[in-house]
């Protein structure tokens, strides 16, 4: 079952000085900049009353969050959708002909277990599931 918008993502150049940016616009503290080797991405989240916002930036040449930039701009990434249990969401998805980026669940920011859905399959928009036990 999906639960809620867990973040909305967005593409930007650069991390910290996009944190200032929205840090007026949204009047709070980003959480802790994280770093993602696998992902080849920096993150940093702000918590906004039951969701977040997400600001991602590519590290390392040839990242698909810097070709993304290339071909589109900064600009609205991802959505994240939160489920209680994402090998079960994936598996729901997978049988409904959703393209899955990933097959079997990853290590996503601050621990968690995430995995990815394809654009071409959700009308051009790249949808991340991550899973969270109902008790966090
Ligand atoms: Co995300």
């Amino acid at each position: 079952m999906v639960r809620k918008i867990n973040h909305i993502a967005i593409a930007v150049k650069d991390v910290e000085a996009s944190a200032k940016l929205f840090k007026m616009l949204l009047e709070t503290d980003p959480g802790h900049t994280e770093t993602l080797p696998a992902e080849r991405v920096k993150v940093s989240f702000f918590k906004l009353g039951d969701t977040k916002i997400e600001l991602v930036e590519g590290i390392g040449s040839e990242n698909p969050t810097a070709k993304f930039i290339e071909k589109r701009g900064e600009g609205i990434h991802h959505i994240c959708l939160e489920v209680e249990d994402l090998p079960a969401a994936l598996s729901r998805l997978d049988a409904a002909g959703f393209p899955l980026i990933d097959k079997v669940p990853k290590t996503g920011a601050g621990g968690t277990r995430v995995a990815f859905l394809h654009p071409k399959g959700c009308n051009g928009v790249l949808v991340e599931l991550v899973e969270q036990s109902r008790k966090e």
